[in-house]
């Protein structure tokens, strides 16, 4: 599998990753990725194979990491390809010098077991976060 940094061709390949996590049309859609891509305000990386496996964002902040979306294809999940997106995210913010990672999780995706598998905290629930859902934020210190 190798692991590579996305450009302005690839925002379709991402927005058909994300789509499936909440309303593409808020979040997802191909020009809001190519926004941020442009801005640099969120980096990219996909997983390859001969097939795309999945895809996680990440920004880099002054002193933290705001690590997400991630989402793995269906027919790729539990076979560690998440496992190796979460480390490649956790290194890349470490050698930066950054000192904590985080993201928001909408507690619809149920994905608690996957962030403490990784020895990251739920530090908060917040009820009717966005669009009235609830979510969690998870971090770990780096
Ligand atoms: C959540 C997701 C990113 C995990 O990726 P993955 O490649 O399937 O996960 P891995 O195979 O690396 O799993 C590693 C460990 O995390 C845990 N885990 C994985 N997915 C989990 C889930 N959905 N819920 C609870 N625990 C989970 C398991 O303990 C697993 O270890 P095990 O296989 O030894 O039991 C992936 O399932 C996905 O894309 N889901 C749909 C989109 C989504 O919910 N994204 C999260 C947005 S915050």
């Amino acid at each position: 599998m190798t692991i590579t940094r996305c450009d302005l061709n690839d925002a379709s390949i991402l927005e058909g990753l994300f789509s499936v996590l909440y309303k593409p049309e808020l979040k997802w859609s191909r020009e809001l990725i190519e926004q941020e891509i442009r801005s640099g305000r969120k980096i990219y990386f996909i997983a390859l194979e001969e097939d795309v496996l999945g895809a996680f964002g990440i920004e880099l902040e002054e002193r933290e990491a705001k690590f997400g979306p991630i989402s793995i294809k269906p027919q790729y999940q539990k076979r560690g390809v998440g496992s190796q997106l979460i480390r490649f995210a956790e290194s890349l913010a470490r050698g930066r010098g950054l000192v904590r990672i985080w993201c928001h999780s909408l507690e619809r995706y149920h994905t608690e077991g996957f962030y403490e598998y990784h020895g990251w905290k739920m530090e908060k629930f917040i009820k009717d976060f966005w669009d009235g859902q609830n979510c969690y934020l998870f971090s770990k210190e780096l």
